[in-house]
């Protein structure tokens, strides 16, 4: 009664606004695209195809998509930040997402994915019904540091990666971020996200803004302002292998850190810097008031909301919901400080689907850790399902039952 319950509040709220998206696409737009596509897409010295069928350009680093934005017809490449990064490389990284040992891209290039048309189009859906926090059937579930206390020039930590079911047109994001003044904003992190690959695995992405994304800003390199410097970790990358609830665990490091000297906010990934966001992009940048962990659900108006992390509330326990360990934020030009328990909110919008809880400082083997995610609108099929899937393995998946069901189950 109780799960019934639960599922029902989840799909009440998300159905406050019915709003009928709807992109056409005339023949001048059409146009409009190749233009745009030609813009994008550079000259490449040499072109992958990775295992999984996606194309992978070695462009010149001094003539990637970045410098066509015009706040960076001036910019200066910076090769490496001016701060000290770890050198601890993990080896597990090369085998789960990246470019293949035998396929890095040659010195002076960097691999940029290409883009495709249908990627457009998708991104160009995904902007006309984009996730401010007002947004119906947007959800979060996060630990934030209290800007009071700020200001901050860095997050970090080490984050388990899953690969939650998600339907069309849903998506679910695992990340750290930081921000200011609300219109300015940095993510990174994994997400499944249908509509902007076009498939269900588990991708490496960021997304940056600065004016709250109204009209600028995107995922990845879907639009000019990301600098990539490393020639193996490309945004967007497919994580090959994920953590199973229960079994093996499979996690990254990553950070967002300000530069000392220029300013740029560098992205590292598995202790690799891989590019930064120039200072120029952003109305106001110089610190973030504010910086945090956690998960992120969008689904349309109307729809239940897709899982978070791996589907199941915080319990403690590091195998069950979606972790970060060892977080730590800058507030100054040098140290890294694990947040004690007064320098943080957590905060949920759906604490009857989503859940979030920070622990402190956990030892030596954890450090300063938290957990967040739920099963989101789907908590009657996942009881339901667990259950079912003792007898009938092959109706584990969410996606097996009919939308009709769901419907249904919404007028009980
Ligand atoms: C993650 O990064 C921290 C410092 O940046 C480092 O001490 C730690 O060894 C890294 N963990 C892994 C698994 O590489
Ligand atoms: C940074 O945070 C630490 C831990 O809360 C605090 O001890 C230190 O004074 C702060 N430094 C600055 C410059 O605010």
């Amino acid at each position: 009664m109780m799960n019934i319950f639960l599922f029902v509040l989840c799909l009440v709220i998300n159905n406050d606004i019915h709003i009928v998206h709807g992109i056409q696409n005339t023949l001048q737009e059409d146009l409009e695209l190749e233009r745009q596509l030609q813009l994008i897409n550079k000259p490449h010295i040499k072109s992958i195809r990775t295992k999984f069928g996606d194309i992978i350009d070695c462009i010149d680093i001094n003539k990637q998509p970045a410098f066509d934005h015009p706040l960076l017809k001036n910019h200066k490449l910076q090769r490496k930040p001016n701060f000290k990064t770890s050198s601890v490389k993990n080896s597990w990284a090369r085998l789960i997402f990246g470019l293949e040992k035998h396929q890095y891209c040659p010195t002076g290039t960097v691999p940029i994915q290409t883009i495709t048309k249908d990627d457009l189009i998708r991104d160009k859906l995904l902007n006309s019904h984009t996730s401010t926090q007002s947004t119906p059937g947007d959800h979060f579930a996060e630990v934030s540091l209290v800007p009071g206390l700020g200001p901050y020039y860095g997050v970090s930590g080490s984050l388990s990666i899953y690969n939650p079911k998600v339907e069309k047109d849903q998506s679910s994001a695992s990340v750290l971020w930081v921000r200011n003044e609300d219109a300015n904003r940095i993510v990174l992190g994994w997400h499944v996200n249908p509509s902007l690959y076009g498939d269900d695995a588990t991708h490496i992405y960021s997304r940056w803004t600065r004016d709250n994304y109204e009209k600028t800003g995107c995922f990845n390199m879907q639009c000019p302002g990301f600098v990539q410097t490393n020639k193996r970790i490309y945004l967007g990358t497919r994580v090959d292998i994920t953590s199973i609830y229960g079994g093996r665990t499979i996690e990254t490091n990553v950070s967002i850190t300000q530069d000392p000297i220029t300013k740029n906010w560098w992205l590292n990934i598995e202790n690799t810097n891989i590019g930064y966001f120039p200072i120029a992009l952003f109305s106001n940048m110089a610190s973030a008031q504010q910086g945090g962990w956690g998960g992120k659900t969008h689904a349309p108006p109307g729809a239940p909301s897709p899982p978070m992390g791996s589907g199941y509330f915080p319990d403690k326990s590091f195998i069950h919901a979606c972790y970060f360990r060892d977080v730590s934020f800058k507030n100054g030009s040098t140290q890294n400080y694990g947040p004690e328990e007064y320098h943080v909110n957590t905060e949920t919008d759906k604490p009857s689907c989503f859940g979030v809880k920070y622990y402190g400082n956990q030892g030596r083997q954890l450090g300063y850790s938290l957990q967040f995610g739920g099963p989101g609108g789907n908590y009657f099929f996942f009881q339901l399902n667990y259950v079912r899937s003792f007898f009938y393995p092959s109706l584990f998946h969410v996606s097996n039952f009919p939308k009709a069901i769901n419907y249904h189950m919404k007028v009980i």
